[in-house]
């Protein structure tokens, strides 16, 4: 291989651009090239390619987003649009690709590859962590310290006025940021998509924290829950039922994708990306590099995509007991 392409597709993450630079030095430090492309697949079709040096990604290491940009490419999706950016990668002589992004990125690396015999490799690059074959995707654990740095200042307010506050978090599909923010903000209960828990035992709890002395609550609402309410409605249901608590509700929305990594994000993307060209200079391909147990491993990209990231059982009964 003698060039190497990198791109960051789907929702953005903190520490994206620290595997982007990741990518290019491995590449200088192998004496190979690499090209950024812009846009995700959208640029491949379009052959929006630029060479980068080692140079082209002085301090990007601390930014949030993606210098690279990204898209969702609704041409990749069909054979005439693969076929084109195939023939662009070919022309601009990039033999192996590096994709940064979430499953349906990997997705679309793993069909590109099935159908051109392309080499691929996958960083997952997602703040939702729910990717399989990763204890961590880029940006989960920046969007983690975030979250819990909000909530830490909407609890101000919560206690001098004596509210319960419902704190809306990212997670379309996953609880993972839910869960771990919940538990890291103090939150009396935490909604996620994986388990429903019922709008009674929200009550039954929310009762009993009244009984037990406590002034003010802060629930926490991953975005996927499965209470069939929005937070809106919820807020509405919670006040019918429970006249005496006073509620606000805040949606923290897009500010937790964006930032600038934390220490633990910009570490992975640099062992990530390091990881994920080494591998392809090997002649490895179709794989998502990751992290378990601390350990850098290669995922078959078509598991990464079909697996699931369990929620981890222990967390939740940890939360069950804080809350007492
Ligand atoms: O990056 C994943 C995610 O943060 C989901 O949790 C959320 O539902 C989605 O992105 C929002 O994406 P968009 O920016 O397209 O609205």
């Amino acid at each position: 291989i003698k060039k190497i392409g990198v791109l960051t597709s789907g929702g953005d993450s903190p520490g994206m651009n620290a595997a982007i630079r990741s990518v290019v030095r491995t590449c200088a430090f192998h004496n190979i090239e690499c090209a950024g492309i812009y846009r995700g697949y959208q640029g491949m079709i379009e052959g929006d390619f630029k060479e980068m040096g080692p140079r082209s990604v002085n301090n990007i290491v601390n930014k949030g987003g993606t210098i690279l940009k990204s898209a969702r490419s609704k041409e990749f999706m069909t054979v005439e649009g693969r076929q084109k950016a195939h023939q662009n990668l070919v022309n601009a002589g990039i033999e192996a690709l590096v994709v940064i992004g979430g499953d349906g990125s990997f997705t679309g690396a793993e069909i590109f590859n099935n159908e051109f015999g392309y080499p691929v490799m996958g960083i997952p690059g997602t703040i939702d962590n729910d990717i399989f074959g990763t204890s961590h995707t880029l940006g989960f654990d920046t969007a983690l310290n975030t979250v819990v740095d909000c909530i830490d200042k909407i609890r101000d307010t919560a206690s001098s006025h004596n509210r319960l506050f419902l704190v809306e978090v990212m997670g379309r599909d996953a609880g993972h940021i839910a869960l771990n923010a919940g538990i890291g903000a103090g939150a009396e209960e935490i909604l996620i998509p994986e388990q429903d828990l019922g709008l009674e035992r929200l009550l039954e709890s929310l009762r009993k924290s009244k009984a037990a002395g406590k002034s003010s609550s802060i629930v926490v609402i991953a975005e996927g829950d499965k209470i069939g309410k929005s937070v809106f409605e919820l807020k509405d249901y919670i006040e019918e039922n429970l006249p005496e608590y006073d509620i606000r509700v805040s949606v923290l929305g897009h500010m937790q994708r964006g930032g600038a990594p934390s220490c633990y994000d910009r570490v992975l993307a640099s062992r990530l990306g390091v990881k994920a060209v080494e591998s392809l200079l090997e002649g490895k391909s179709n794989y998502m590099v990751g992290i378990l147990n601390d350990k850098v491993t290669l995922t078959p990209l078509e598991n990464a995509i079909k697996g699931h990231s369990e929620i981890d059982q222990e967390l939740l009964r940890v939360s069950d007991i804080m809350s007492t």
